[in-house]
């Protein structure tokens, strides 16, 4: 993806930084695993100036390789979703809640998701979105939580799509759970029910 950002402006400069301190983040669990495998870490892709940003779980296996959110199969379905709602990958922001790909695609532990999320925290401050969109449980829970909506927290069956209003440093956002895109590999009705919600997006682009 061509470069859409400037790198003397602020924004660029906090996300390098962000970048620069998680490429040797030798405490991670996931940093000797990185090491072994030549993986990159995965930080985020897409204008710093999004009005929609997407928080997936971890880095794939292809990820890992290229050191790019959502470059897989699951990235393909969320490049239709995208599409679905007239929107390309560089007009949205992309992240995971953690950024090291855990062995053999697991789930993240907690203790990964308490090392990885004060850089996810920081993504959210520089860029502003008006937008945040989780895909999957484990960013679900973990954004739920953090901005006051743990009583609101239910299965993902229950409230993908929901609209809930947080604020972020007194500024009104939305933040809607996704499934993830995933999902639509293994369960075609679910692809439905993606594009569906999609649609909400389209109030924040
Ligand atoms: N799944 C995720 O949650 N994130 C990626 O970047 C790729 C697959």
């Amino acid at each position: 993806m061509a470069n859409i950002n400037n790198p003397d402006d602020s924004r660029y400069k906090q996300l390098k930084q962000i970048l620069d301190e998680i490429l040797y983040l030798k405490d991670s669990p996931l940093y000797e695993y990185r090491k072994i495998n030549n993986n990159k870490p995965v930080i985020g892709e897409g204008t710093h100036y999004a009005s929609i940003m997407f928080v997936g779980e971890a880095p794939g296996e292809n990820e890992a390789k290229q050191g790019r959110p959502f470059c897989g199969a699951a990235g393909r379905i969320l490049d239709e979703l995208l599409a679905s709602i007239g929107l390309a990958r560089n007009e949205v922001y992309i992240t995971n809640l953690v950024k090291d790909r855990p062995p053999n695609n697991r789930d993240p532990l907690p203790d990964e998701i308490e090392l990885y999320s004060p850089y996810l925290d920081r993504q959210i401050e520089i860029i502003q979105p008006k937008c945040i969109a989780t895909l999957g449980r484990h960013s679900m829970k973990y954004l739920m939580e953090k901005y006051g909506l743990g009583e609101k927290l239910a299965s993902i069956s229950v409230i993908h799509g929901h609209k809930f209003d947080i604020k972020i440093n007194k500024t009104k956002t939305a933040y809607i759970p996704l499934y993830h895109p995933a999902v639509a590999l293994y369960t075609a009705s679910k692809k439905k029910t993606l594009i569906d919600d999609f649609q909400v997006l389209k109030n924040f682009s």
